[in-house]
């Protein structure tokens, strides 16, 4: 009853202390249906059946980072590498277009893809197309962030992934928790929607620390907040490591919408990797989002973030039909807009 008690406070109130947020994702699954029920009646009250679609293009795994969960990192040397040129980046953002699709979401590993080519190409979609255009490309310098947003660049993703200093240092060698935690806030200052957000279930990762992140993810007021479970990948130091689980990550899920009513929830590609269904159980756990590949067959198999990525054998247009049938499936139905952020 008292876990009751404190999800009835969170639908209400939009606001827990860390110690309640702990207890409700320590706690066995006694309560999970009805935090998710919660959830979804939040979604359903903030959203509607409305669920958003974002074509990614995940056009360069060349990576100069080394983080310890990713396939992408600079020491995978096993990795064929790839990088499309910007003509094929704004080739297929326009087949995006075509598809149906309102916002492209141009994706890679943190590759040195000079800032004013991507300028260009963010110019060029936006020219050419009516489409709302997210970039996910990892810490870039301030002056880059910059450059893009006047090239018309509307969102910017950058998971913080985890909100424990110092198993962020022990997971990003050479990277700062600091530095990220401030390129959030100067792309906001900026004027870009920002999405950040979290890996479920890194070793020694505790609902205390996923307690963080929610608070962390607040207190940045985040327009987009995602989360997915970690999946080992054999070409990394955390090989040997159990992946997140399902419950866990629709259990943050469902408190982030919550918690931050008014984000953009996406139900994310890891979940529906570990679960055939993850897509569809996160959706009516408070998800309002969904993110498929546009990316050319002939590299999807090479942008191996994780082992066993769902989709690696399809086309734009196969998933593109296979989301519109999963959406309908639940009684929801593809937005006609842009979907920008709930905040405004
Ligand atoms: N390089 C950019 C960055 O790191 O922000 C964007 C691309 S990166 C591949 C996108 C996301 O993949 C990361 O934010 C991380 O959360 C996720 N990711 C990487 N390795 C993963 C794994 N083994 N399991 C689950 N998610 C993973
Ligand atoms: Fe590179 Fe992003 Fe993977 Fe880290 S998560 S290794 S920055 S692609
Ligand atoms: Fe790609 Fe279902 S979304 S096959």
């Amino acid at each position: 009853f008292e876990i009751k008690r404190i999800i009835d406070q969170a639908y209400d109130k939009a606001q827990l202390n860390k110690e309640d947020i702990t207890a409700i994702l320590a706690e066995d699954l006694a309560n999970l249906d009805y935090l998710l029920q919660k959830a979804d009646e939040k979604r359903d009250e903030i959203c509607g059946d409305e669920v958003h679609l974002r074509a990614i293009i995940e056009f360069s795994s060349y990576c100069k980072q080394n983080c310890y969960y990713c396939g992408l990192r600079k020491d995978n040397q096993q990795l064929k590498r790839y990088q499309l040129k910007s003509k094929e980046i704004i080739e297929t953002a326009q087949m995006a277009s075509e598809l149906g699709y309102q916002t492209v979401v141009l994706q890679s590993g943190e590759d040195d893809y000079p800032a004013e080519e991507i300028a260009e190409i963010i110019k060029k979609i936006k020219k050419t197309t009516a489409m709302a255009v997210t970039l996910s490309l990892g810490e870039r310098d301030f002056e880059a962030y910059k450059l893009w947003r006047e090239a018309g660049a509307d969102r910017y993703l950058l998971k913080h992934e985890i909100a424990d200093k110092v198993l962020y240092q022990k997971y990003h060698p050479g990277m700062s928790f600091e530095n990220r935690i401030e390129s959030l806030k100067y792309l906001k200052v900026l004027g870009y929607q920002i999405g950040s957000g979290v890996i479920i279930g890194l070793p020694d990762q505790t609902p205390a620390i996923l307690a963080e992140d929610l608070l962390l993810c607040q207190d940045l007021e985040l327009d987009m907040i995602g989360s997915g479970p970690f999946i080992p990948h054999q070409q990394t130091p955390l090989r040997g490591s159990e992946k997140g689980t399902v419950e866990m990550t629709l259990k943050f899920t469902a408190l982030s919408r919550l918690l931050l009513p008014l984000a953009h929830i996406p139900a994310t590609t890891a979940l529906g990797t570990i679960d055939a269904e993850g897509r569809q159980k996160a959706l009516q756990a408070g998800a309002n989002v969904v993110m498929p590949n546009v990316t050319d067959g002939r590299y999807r198999e090479q942008y191996q973030i994780y082992p066993d990525k769902i989709c690696v054998n399809e086309e734009a247009g196969d998933c593109r039909q296979c989301i519109g049938g999963i959406i309908a499936s639940l009684g929801r139905y593809v937005s006609q807009n842009q979907g920008h952020s709930l905040r405004e």
